[in-house]
């Protein structure tokens, strides 16, 4: 079975690079989520239709249609290939000032739209050193209160993302991931949504994945940095796999 590995490209490669790699990883007949800048989702797609990898976009409209330059609906992200789309995730959070509200919408907007979310959740640095990471990651994950409880089992996985080891190079402990994953696994639980997957993000490379993923509370890994790149990426699945 193994367990997810999802590779998240932010604003990295052109059209030819995400073409290239996903098409190399759809040969393989890897089954990683691929999440791609949204002006690639439609060639990603066509690379890899027929395999087993998923698509996603990065980010959503929290609207359905009409005056909001630059936005991107979730029927137009379903309709350029997606199924899966990231929310959530610190560096929209801080960059970009959304709250948690705007979370919620965006996650009911996605999934009324045909998207199935990935919730990202995470302390800062200095939440952690007071004693709050537990309290922050509790807080951030209230907003899945908001969906129905149908809505709820829709969402494809929870991503634990601590702000200060996304593109730190300083991933998270085996054991401090395990810790965070218990506590998100456990408020999961009192949603209805034991079942939902939990994964790790945060500086993972190649050379730590090994021992995050074997963590029993790890239920995969959410790559940055790492994925662009054939080798690193095939390097973390062929791992998750094990
Ligand atoms: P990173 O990013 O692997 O480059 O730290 C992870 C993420 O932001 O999803």
């Amino acid at each position: 079975m193994g367990k997810i590995v999802a590779a998240n490209w932010k604003m990295n490669l052109k059209r030819q690079g995400a073409r290239e790699l996903a098409a190399a990883l759809a040969r393989d007949g890897r089954q990683a989520w691929l999440f791609p800048a949204a002006v690639h989702l439609v060639e990603v797609a066509e690379a890899i239709k027929g395999g087993k990898l998923q698509l996603g976009a990065q980010d959503v409209s929290p609207d359905r249609d009409g005056a909001f330059t630059g936005d991107l609906s979730a029927e137009m992200l379903a309709d350029a290939g997606a199924s899966l789309v990231l929310a959530g995730h610190s560096e929209r959070r801080q960059g970009h000032g959304e709250s948690s509200g705007l979370i919620a919408r965006k996650l009911k907007r996605a999934l009324q739209g045909g998207l199935s979310p990935l919730l990202c959740v995470g302390e800062t640095r200095a939440e952690r050193e007071m004693g709050h990471a537990a309290a922050i990651v509790g807080q951030q994950l209230s907003v899945l209160s908001e969906l129905s409880p149908t809505q709820r089992t829709q969402v494809a996985a929870v991503a634990y993302e601590p702000v200060w080891a996304i593109g730190t190079g300083l991933n998270a402990t085996a054991k401090q991931a395990d810790e965070m994953h218990r506590e998100v696994k456990s408020k999961l639980k009192s949603l209805g949504m034991e079942k939902t997957p939990v994964l790790y993000g945060g500086s993972v490379k190649a050379d730590n994945c090994a021992e995050l993923l074997a963590c029993p509370n790890v239920d995969g890994l959410l790559v940055g940095g790492a994925s662009l790149t054939y080798e690193s990426l095939a390097a973390i699945d062929d791992a998750a796999r094990k």
